[in-house]
């Protein structure tokens, strides 16, 4: 297996305040280690009004915990009501950026030529996306979850260097496993990152495909991180539920210890 460090995300999606999310980073960071950030890149993903507070308490306490961020705006600036640019996330020492969200796709009905364009965005303000990907039951009942995820993967890589396709991290979250309980088998969930990592040789080349870091997101809790980590082409994971609080989620940064 290629050597690609294992990235885990925590997902707040709307939750956690500023004072919340001060309290949870620091007992976070009271549970891991050097050896746990050795072993994995440690990302969190607050809502924008915390990004804030929390730049400040990992740079002053020196906690190698990656701060992120779930949405941007595709646009440098102008009238767009209620959004935040990528320049503006890079001054927060913002580090990560997830697009692509199924639930910004489906509630905000964010397109795949749009999520390309914050991909870009992202890049350009020197930060990575983690471009999520995923189909919903019926599509995995009608056999075509893998012609969903190639079509996302096609559209949304549009003209993006190889390089920097090679840097990306793409999280496969099946959309019927997240928030619900139900998570994807190790092995189908190896199985569709693995077509990941196709569509990507064949977007991009074999190399790239190697070095890019696929996540599995849906359900993924402490209980079932090891073995969901165990499998090949699984290279972290994006967390919501158990991600917010301190203990499960540290736990999970920790499978290995399992
Ligand atoms: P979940 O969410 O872990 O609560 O299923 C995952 C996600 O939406 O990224």
């Amino acid at each position: 297996m290629a050597d690609r460090k294992p990235l885990i995300s925590g997902n707040w999606k709307m939750h956690h305040n500023h004072f919340e999310a001060i309290q949870m980073v620091q007992s976070l960071s009271y549970q891991l280690n050097a050896d746990d950030y050795s072993h994995c890149d440690i990302s969190v993903h607050p809502p924008f009004t915390d990004l804030r507070s929390i730049q400040t308490v990992l740079e002053s306490d020196n906690i190698p915990i990656l701060l992120g961020a779930q949405h941007c705006h595709e646009q440098e600036k102008g009238a767009y009501t209620g959004e935040v640019s990528t320049g503006m996330l890079e001054k927060l020492n913002v580090k990560l950026v997830i697009v692509g969200h199924s639930e910004r796709r489906e509630i905000f009905n964010e397109t795949n030529s749009q999520i390309n364009a914050k991909a870009k965005a992202i890049f350009k303000h020197h930060m990575t996306p983690i471009l999520c990907v995923g189909e919903t039951l019926d599509e995995r009942d009608a056999g075509i979850a893998k012609d969903k995820v190639k079509i996302q993967l096609d559209e949304g890589l549009q003209g993006i260097g190889k390089d920097r396709v090679g840097s990306m991290v793409i999280a496969y979250e099946p959309i019927w496993a997240i928030g619900t309980g139900a998570t994807a088998t190790p092995e189908d969930a190896q199985e569709m990152c693995a077509h990941v990592r196709d569509c990507i040789r064949q977007i991009s080349g074999k190399a790239t495909a190697e070095m890019v870091r696929v996540q599995y997101g849906g359900s993924v809790k402490p209980v079932n991180i090891a073995e969901l980590m165990s499998q090949d082409d699984i290279d972290g994971a994006l967390v919501g539920g158990a991600a917010l609080e301190a203990e499960s989620f540290a736990r999970i940064a920790q499978y290995r210890l399992q």
